[in-house]
């Protein structure tokens, strides 16, 4: 009896403990002191550059690849949307101001009066709503091209997620992170299993990347996403989670739903502080 009383006392004791010291300025603090520790040699931007950052052979294969970039072309295509004028005469600097650099680094971002997350692809869809103009589709073509045009024009930025001290913010920012640490699927892995704990392993041929520094390029250009049938090669950051929930026999959600906006939300706010370098070339 006493035996159990202590194990339900410092049970209890350990749960109110980390209630009270944890928050999303302190989750923040652990999870980048996880990679600095596990990763000594690696610059707090290096970790934007994902595999790359962590094995030679395919750093010096990538740095081939950057001198001509795939996504050159799209981030031109996407500048070109950005310019040409809606059928009313306004264009997209109606909606978020003349200043391409400055939209990519306001997003995610916590919308009081919504009561929501709201996410670049959301506001480039509403703006174009806003206007008469038929919506982009989600995960890929020209709300890519446009998000590659603005992630360019940010590069050197950096990701500065702010969660408001709003009981509804941190609610969402709760979720996101239920959602990234929770096991999901036929393999029940989670999100943190492969990018948390075993980045830098192997799984079916690919290196697994750090959490850390994951949206920083977003959105992609990914080899795999330019074979026949996948589209051009440009994908956003929802298009991955998706191919992620999938990859461990997990039903995605869709593009843009309340689960991956929280994702978001979390995943970016975790990468506070470095630099934008979007678009990123992936394989
Ligand atoms: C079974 C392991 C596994 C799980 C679980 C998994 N991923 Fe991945 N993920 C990969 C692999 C493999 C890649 C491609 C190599 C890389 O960049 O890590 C990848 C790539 C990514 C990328 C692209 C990184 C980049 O730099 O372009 C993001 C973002 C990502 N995953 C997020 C997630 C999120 C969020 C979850 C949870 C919903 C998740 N992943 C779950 C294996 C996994």
């Amino acid at each position: 009896m006493k035996k159990m009383l202590t194990l339900l006392l410092s049970a209890g004791l350990a749960a109110t403990a980390t209630q009270a010291i944890s928050g999303p300025k302190e989750d923040l603090e652990k999870f980048r002191t996880h990679f600095e520790q596990r990763f000594p040699g690696i610059q707090l931007d290096d970790f934007g550059n994902g595999p790359y950052a962590l094995d030679a052979n395919k750093r010096l294969q990538w740095e081939d690849m950057e001198e001509f970039p795939p996504y050159d072309v799209y981030v031109d295509k996407g500048r070109e949307i950005w310019e040409t004028p809606f059928k009313n005469g306004k264009s997209f600097a109606s909606c978020f101001g003349k200043d391409a650099s400055k939209v990519r680094p306001k997003y995610p971002h916590w919308d009081k009066a919504a009561g929501k997350v709201v996410t670049l692809e959301g506001d480039i869809n509403k703006c174009l709503k806003a206007n008469g103009e038929k919506p982009f589709g989600w995960k890929k073509g020209k709300i890519a091209h446009l998000g590659a045009y603005l992630g360019y024009e940010a590069r050197g930025k950096k990701l500065n997620v702010v969660i408001p001290n709003d009981p509804k913010a941190l609610q969402a920012y709760e979720e996101g992170k239920r959602f990234f640490y929770a096991k999901r699927g036929q393999l029940n892995v989670a999100c943190a299993d492969c990018h948390v704990y075993y980045p830098g392993q192997r799984v079916r041929g690919q290196l697994l990347s750090t959490a850390l520094g994951q949206p920083t390029h977003f959105p992609v250009f990914r080899a795999k996403w330019a074979k026949k049938g996948k589209g051009d090669g440009m994908g956003t950051l929802h298009r991955r989670y998706g191919g992620c929930n999938k990859q461990v026999r997990a039903r995605p959600f869709k593009a843009q739903s309340k689960e991956y906006r929280n994702l978001e939300f979390f995943h970016t706010y975790m990468s506070n502080g470095l630099e934008i370098n979007a678009p990123g070339y992936r394989e």
